[in-house]
């Protein structure tokens, strides 16, 4: 299977982009880049995106981050649209703003090598991991700088609307479903905000609020993959090369999955649900 992106999209994301890749030059790719989606890249940085969020909320709600809107501005304006490159479009607005973000890209990376500014995150280490000059790994391994904007752009776009919206619903429910857990751990640090990693994975009942609203709100309605070889399923016969869309939303609001399903109810998630049913 992979990844069914319009025309429009593939243009925008650029060819070396993760989104675009199959097979194993994907798990490859996926290899190189896949600190930022992985357990061990969150602890490293749990402290720094801990400290980014309590000041974040501590700041008034309206600050515009001009990065994040190109990042928007390539979903909305590309994604689905027609693949009209002329001025007025969305595809050329997509583009646009695609070109702005690489420009913006060059100049921080090279920042970023200069050490004029040096900063511990995601970016710094792929820059490092992808430098000529790095020790570890062989030259193989090693992204160009073409590729390695690619998919810096890629987690901005594919990182950025995703979890402002999952953010948000976040805010509401976990704000409307408080409880114990939370004043135990208020109580005990006594006004401090930050907390540690230890703490954070010791929320079970956070967590199911967290899993419930991830499945309220879906905040991937649905995607779509193309068959890399014939298959069945469930005695459907599925084509080479077809389009496949999943809906995501009716998999969450399926009755015969979640019992009264726009009942908001972290319980759900007391006991291992059935493969599939939460994505
Ligand atoms: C609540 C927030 C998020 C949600 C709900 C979400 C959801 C998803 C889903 C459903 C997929 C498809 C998985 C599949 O192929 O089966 C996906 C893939 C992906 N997401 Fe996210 N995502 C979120 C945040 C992020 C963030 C913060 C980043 C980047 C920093 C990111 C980067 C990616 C990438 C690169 C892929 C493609 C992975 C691959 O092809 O191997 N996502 N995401």
């Amino acid at each position: 299977m992979s990844l069914n992106l319009f025309y429009t999209g593939q243009q925008v994301l650029g060819p070396t982009s993760l989104l675009q890749q199959t097979g194993e030059a994907h798990k490859r790719l996926r290899r190189l880049i896949a600190e930022p989606l992985s357990l061990d890249g969150l602890k490293k940085y749990f402290q720094f995106i801990n400290s980014l969020a309590i000041e974040t909320l501590d700041q008034r709600s309206g600050r515009e981050v001009l990065v994040l809107e190109e990042a928007s501005t390539i979903i909305s304006g590309s994604f689905a649209s027609l693949p009209f490159k002329v001025p007025g479009t969305a595809f050329y607005r997509g583009i646009q703003a695609r070109d702005r973000m690489y420009a913006m890209l060059d100049s921080i990376i090279d920042q970023r090598r200069s050490g004029k500014s040096l900063k511990q995150d995601f970016l710094q280490s792929l820059v490092n991991k992808h430098s000529k000059d790095a020790p570890e790994g062989d030259d193989d391994d090693k992204l160009t700088d073409k590729q390695l904007k690619d998919n810096i752009l890629t987690l901005l776009v594919a990182g950025h609307d995703t979890t402002t919206a999952a953010l948000t619903w976040l805010l509401k429910y976990l704000q409307e479903n408080l409880t114990e857990e939370h004043r135990e751990i208020q109580d005990r640090k006594q006004g401090t905000l930050d907390l540690t990693w230890s703490e954070v994975n010791n929320m079970p009942y956070t967590a199911k609020v967290i899993s419930e609203t991830l499945r309220m709100a879906t905040i991937l309605p649905s995607f779509s993959r193309k068959a890399a070889q014939d298959f069945e399923i469930e005695g459907c016969k599925i084509k080479k090369g077809w389009s496949l869309n999943l809906d995501v939303v009716s998999i969450h609001r399926d009755p015969k999955i979640f019992r009264n399903p726009e009942k908001f109810d972290p319980s759900r998630f007391d006991e291992p649900l059935k493969p599939f049913s939460f994505l």
